[in-house]
């Protein structure tokens, strides 16, 4: 298995493109099964995920065509000829689930493999399983696999998420856009990967209403058209080498990035001393402006703290002066990795309680889902080497390992590149001193 082997303790100055979205690519990819007519996607994402979701296409019939050159993707959903989903080789991700809206819209009926993903809580699925049973379809689980059948085509009707996810969100529209009469999902995600997939269908002639209170209106129509679309920024991404410019004292011109997804990590990361500055429409400057001071910061739903931005923000607090506290609201595993930085001089703490400004849904149950970090800590590594415990948490620590001096080993990177895809290729621009090996 390879390695990253990266020398660190210099400010990392340089370039970086940022990625197409994985959290809308992927989605983007099941969106186009909802029609006979081809789809092009542009902007798109050389990572692992999007080749184990188009794996799992293809299985099913639908032809690829991946032109790397012009980062393209043109998916021809014609020839579908099985509901029967199999599991790629290279292993699931959190995307079949999300296929049972698109083949019960055409087959009826839909098999997939069970998921995979990121260890990072228990991830359940009732609210998709809640969804798929309102509009009539019924659901079971084999060892292997959910089966899902309808008679007839699926029916509209109101939903209230009890949380607003991302995925059981998708799951209603995949489901209700080809549905009879109308749906009114309440309490709906509102991510802007969301808002992108509701972009996507509107172009592809599904008929969708947004309100200002997390409510969606699908009017179902029989037919939808083939689109062109192109997959936004990835604001996880840009938030990463954002982190790693004033972490390291360096300067990184993120590029591909609307400084509208970033929201809140914007100001979050100006108030703890970072500096921003708008090169051009999507290109922003990121370095470090003033001496790093602490945050309390609790991860939310959108248009809170993201989830995925705690862990690069984490390597950031070990270098400010004072206690940071990070709460995390959305998943009740997601700090895991925090202890592997300990070796490389971070003081860091795990508490069960709710840290912060509010009570969360895991409030009185026994996950350590706050975190206390001290800082400042300089990291050292004398040939440390950590062990990926899942993709955030992994491109978390090429950041640590990048300001840390000395040498660093990081193992499990096909964890990184199942979404942030070739980092040796992608850094190549910077001064990063990260080797594959
Ligand atoms: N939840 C349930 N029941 C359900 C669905 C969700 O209890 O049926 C809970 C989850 O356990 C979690 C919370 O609701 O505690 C939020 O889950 P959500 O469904 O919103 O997450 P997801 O759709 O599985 C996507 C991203 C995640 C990102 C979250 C939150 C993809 C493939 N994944 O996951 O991204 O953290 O939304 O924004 O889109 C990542 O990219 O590394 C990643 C984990």
């Amino acid at each position: 298995m390879n390695k990253y082997k990266i020398d660190g303790g210099t400010p990392i100055v340089g370039n970086i493109q940022c990625l197409g979205a994985k959290n809308f690519a992927t989605k983007a990819m099941v969106a186009a099964l909802l029609t006979e007519e081809p789809t092009q996607l542009t902007n798109f994402p050389d990572i692992g995920d999007v080749h184990i979701t188009g794996q799992m296409l293809e299985s099913i019939g639908v032809k690829l065509i991946y032109d790397t050159e012009n980062t393209a993707l043109h998916i021809n959903p014609k020839d579908i000829s099985t509901y029967q989903v199999s599991m790629p080789q290279s292993g699931s991700n959190r995307i079949p689930i999300l296929m049972i809206g698109a083949l019960l819209n055409r087959f009826g009926a839909a098999e997939v493999p069970l998921l995979a993903g990121c260890n990072i809580g228990n991830r359940k699925i009732d609210f998709h399983i809640q969804a798929l049973e309102l509009f009539g379809a019924e659901i079971s689980e084999s060892e292997t696999s959910f089966i899902a059948k309808c008679k007839g085509r699926l029916k509209g009707c109101h939903i209230t998420l009890p949380y607003p996810s991302v995925g059981a969100t998708e799951t209603c529209l995949f489901l209700s856009v080809k549905a009879e009469g109308t749906t009114v999902i309440h309490n709906s995600a509102i991510e802007p990967e969301i808002q992108e997939l509701i972009t996507m269908l509107r172009s592809m002639g599904a008929i969708i209403f947004t309100t200002p209170e997390r409510k969606i209106i699908v009017q179902g129509v029989p037919t939808l058209t083939g689109t062109r679309m192109e997959i936004l920024g990835d604001r996880i991404d840009a938030a990463s080498w954002a982190v790693l410019a004033c972490a390291s004292d360096g300067d990184i011109a993120v590029k591909g990035i609307r400084p509208d997804t970033l929201n809140n990590f914007l100001s979050y990361y100006q108030q703890v001393g970072g500096g921003i500055e708008f090169l051009k429409p999507d290109v922003i400057r990121f370095f470090r402006r003033n001496p790093l001071t602490p945050a309390v910061i609790e991860t939310d739903v959108y248009p809170g703290f993201s989830t995925d931005w705690q862990q690069p923000f984490a390597i950031l607090l070990t270098q400010a002066k004072g206690v940071s506290v990070i709460h995390e609201t959305v998943y009740e595993k997601r700090f895991g990795y925090l202890k592997a930085l300990d070796k490389l001089g971070a003081e860091t703490q795990l508490t069960t309680s709710c840290l912060g400004n509010t009570f969360c849904r895991y409030k009185d149950h026994n996950y350590e889902h706050s975190a206390i970090i001290k800082g400042v800590t300089p990291l050292i590594s004398n040939n440390e080497t950590i062990d990926v415990p899942d993709l955030r948490a992994g491109l978390a620590y090429v950041i640590a390992a990048a300001i840390a001096k000395g040498t660093t080993y990081i193992n499990g990177i096909q964890n990184i590149e199942r979404g942030y895809g070739d980092l040796i290729q992608r850094c190549s621009d910077m001064s990063l001193n990260i080797k594959k090996i």
